[in-house]
């Protein structure tokens, strides 16, 4: 019911508008991309690697702390712990083994926090590609550590300075660049968003979270489903990959975090599902947010990687069905949730994650639920913010 039709769509949401260019790529990719990721070979490689270069299974760790404060037991996913730091890396290890499948020589990424512009350039040092992101001017200042070390891994980092010069500009530049290198080029998206069949194809490779919850769940609490799973969400992958194998399990409550910048009400929000209606972006029917007339309403929020004005349209289909809730969080809840887990429990979150941490204020939870929580990055690359924003605090 929430899985992707053969046509790409999840309920209304999905599909693949794209320019000419593009068609050739995208048309071979949705006819082979089962076929290629499914067979025994690639999902031998695929597996090795996320276990003896990723360092598979990530962790599921019990916080007393969390539970001792917001009731239930809760957990948190540790994808923090994967080799360079976040979800991502999942993703990158699918598609370059992938694009090597496909003979692909140059390697393109857009990235916002920069987590999936180093999840690329580490892949592609790795398999000898050359790799080149696209990364909005603002974000290139805000996330420095991530620039320096994709730089430092061997990619070509080119910031864009179009529209508010985050996500959604960097992906446009992406895919300019794609559709001026059909043949050479493989677009590694690094959410799950852009066209069929992309939204699935990121998810499937992000779906080891959940897979590895279960299991991990079913090994510490004698049952394999939580009561409810909680993530955040920019584009959605690390969401995607910890709801997938829960989707169709009824009595799993699966919480969506958007991030509202400075307030839903501000102008200056990310938080999709409240402000956004149905449109075309980055060749996917979803909801974004946009003017009357259909131009995109630049978003805003603090954290680089949910700054971006639509979710994928997986994520649509679970709003529009009310199979997922979502709850919005603002950059100060989240920033405050970030410096609550470093000092009760030695964790110091993406802000991304935090924003997911923050949304624990927000729900209720019964004494004896059990609640997983995926902290989908470490905050290394945030340190910056945090502190400026403690000082500022502090005075
Ligand atoms: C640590 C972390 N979490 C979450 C996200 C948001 O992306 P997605 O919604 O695709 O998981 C990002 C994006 O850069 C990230 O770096």
């Amino acid at each position: 019911m929430y899985t992707v039709d053969d046509n790409g769509y999840y309920g209304k949401f999905g599909g693949a508008f794209i320019p000419e260019m593009m068609h050739k790529n995208i048309e071979f990719l949705k006819l082979k991309y089962l076929e290629i990721i499914e067979a025994p070979e690639f999902q031998v490689h695929f597996q090795s690697l996320l276990r003896d270069y990723v360092g598979r299974p990530s962790p599921l760790y019990f916080s007393q702390a969390l539970s001792d404060l917001y009731g239930g037991k809760i957990y948190l996913k540790r994808e923090d712990l994967n080799h360079t730091g976040s979800h991502k890396i999942n993703n990158t290890i699918g598609q370059i083994l992938l694009a090597k499948h496909l003979g692909k020589k140059r390697i393109i990424a857009e990235t916002g926090a920069g987590q999936h512009g180093v999840a690329t350039a580490t892949v592609c040092a790795r398999a000898g590609l050359e790799c080149i992101v696209y990364m909005g001017a603002t974000d290139v200042a805000r996330q420095q550590p991530n620039v320096e070390k994709m730089k430092f891994l061997g990619a070509k980092v080119i910031p864009v300075t179009s529209g508010n010069k985050t996500l959604k500009d960097a992906t446009n530049e992406a895919i300019r660049d794609w559709i001026s290198n059909p043949e050479s080029t493989h677009y590694i998206i690094g959410s799950v968003v852009g066209p069929h069949p992309y939204p699935d194809m990121v998810s499937k490779f992000q779906s080891v979270i959940s897979e590895e919850i279960q299991k991990q769940l079913l090994e510490k609490t004698g049952k394999a489903n939580p009561s409810k799973v909680i993530a955040c969400v920019g584009g959605g992958s690390n969401a995607a990959g910890a709801f997938y194998h829960f989707m169709d399990e009824k009595e799993v409550e699966l919480i969506a975090v958007e991030a509202a910048g400075k307030g839903v009400e501000t102008g200056e929000s990310a938080a999709t599902t409240a402000l956004g209606n149905l449109g075309v972006l980055h060749g996917a029917m979803t909801l974004l947010m946009q003017t009357e007339d259909g131009q995109i309403i630049e978003p805003y929020s603090i954290s680089a990687g949910l700054d971006y004005p639509g979710i994928g349209p997986l994520h649509a289909h679970l709003f529009d069905s009310n199979r997922a809730t979502f709850v919005n969080v603002t950059d100060e809840e989240a920033l405050d949730a970030a410096l609550q887990l470093t000092k009760i429990e030695g964790i110091i979150p993406a802000l991304e994650s935090s924003h997911a941490l923050a949304a624990l204020e927000k729900i209720e939870i019964g004494t004896d639920e059990v609640v997983v929580l995926n902290l989908s990055g470490r905050g290394d690359k945030d340190m910056e913010t945090y502190l400026n924003y403690y000082k500022q605090k502090a005075q």
